[in-house]
């Protein structure tokens, strides 16, 4: 085996402005990159031609290349003696399975470092101007997916019930019409804001503003083309969604 490496970086959720400069750094000297689907195609430009590039991107429910494949792969490229990018959407260790991956590079004595990015819900925030938290009404923020490893959706009330805390769900528009039955269920009100997000960081991206007991319809609605965010809690109230949905348009 050759001395090969493995960087595990994020790529942020949209456009290459929002990559970090360590991680532009890494991926212009990248000799293979590994890309998830969400990656958009300005952030993989930057690699060198002579770059090998695969994507092994997953986009929902539909697998291009299994987790077992893409663990093989970057083992097999790092053991010939190539510096591996595995390049992932958002920050690395936000529903991101970098654990996994760093696991199984451990397990076959491969080195590597992990590059934090931009996750999409703080990309939102920044596009849309709106706080996670916000002192006096949201004191914390929750990140979190209804979807179980089974592909079930499981939610604890107590973990989802303080008004005071704001709730930021990915990977869970298909399950809209659950959460939304269970937040109503653990207590919050029927009047909460809710912001449904699409594609975070990029140019085209879109915010809804809704509330609660309008979640589901609305993501029903909506025709959602690129992946979505569903923030719940008060402090999404503050959310400018007409106002960059102008700006963006004077833009063009
Ligand atoms: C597998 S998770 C990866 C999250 C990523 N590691 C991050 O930090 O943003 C994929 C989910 O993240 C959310 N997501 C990723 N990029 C997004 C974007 N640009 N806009 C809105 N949501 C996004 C969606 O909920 C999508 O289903």
């Amino acid at each position: 085996m050759r001395n090969g490496f493995v960087s595990l970086v994020g790529a942020g959720p949209g456009n290459a402005d929002l990559l970090t400069l360590g991680a532009l750094k890494v991926l212009q000297q990248a000799q293979a990159l590994l890309y998830d689907a969400l990656v958009s195609e300005d952030i993989i430009a930057l690699a060198p031609q002579r770059c090998v590039k695969i994507c092994v991107g997953k986009r929902g429910d539909r697998l291009s290349v299994s987790q077992d494949k893409t663990n093989e792969l970057m083992v097999r490229l790092a053991r010939k003696g190539l510096h591996v990018v595995r390049l992932k959407g958002g920050d690395p260790s936000m529903f991101g399975r970098v654990e996994e991956e760093r696991q199984y590079l451990d397990r076959h004595g491969v080195p590597h470092k992990t590059l934090a990015g931009v996750t999409a819900a703080s990309a939102a925030a920044a596009q849309f101007e709106f706080p996670l938290t916000h002192r006096g009404e949201a004191r914390a923020v929750t990140f979190l997916t209804g979807r179980t490893k089974e592909g079930s959706i499981d939610l604890d009330d107590a973990r989802v019930s303080d008004t005071e805390t704001s709730l930021v769900f990915y990977m869970s528009s298909h399950n809209a019409r659950h959460i939304e039955a269970r937040l109503r269920e653990a207590g919050r009100p029927a009047a909460t804001p809710v912001v449904l997000i699409e594609n975070a960081g990029r140019q085209h991206a879109r915010a809804v503003a809704t509330r609660l007991d309008r979640l589901a319809a609305e993501v029903e609605t909506a025709a959602w083309d690129g992946p979505v965010l569903i923030a719940v809690g008060d402090a999404f109230a503050y959310a400018r969604t007409a106002s960059v949905a102008t700006a963006v348009a004077a833009l063009r």
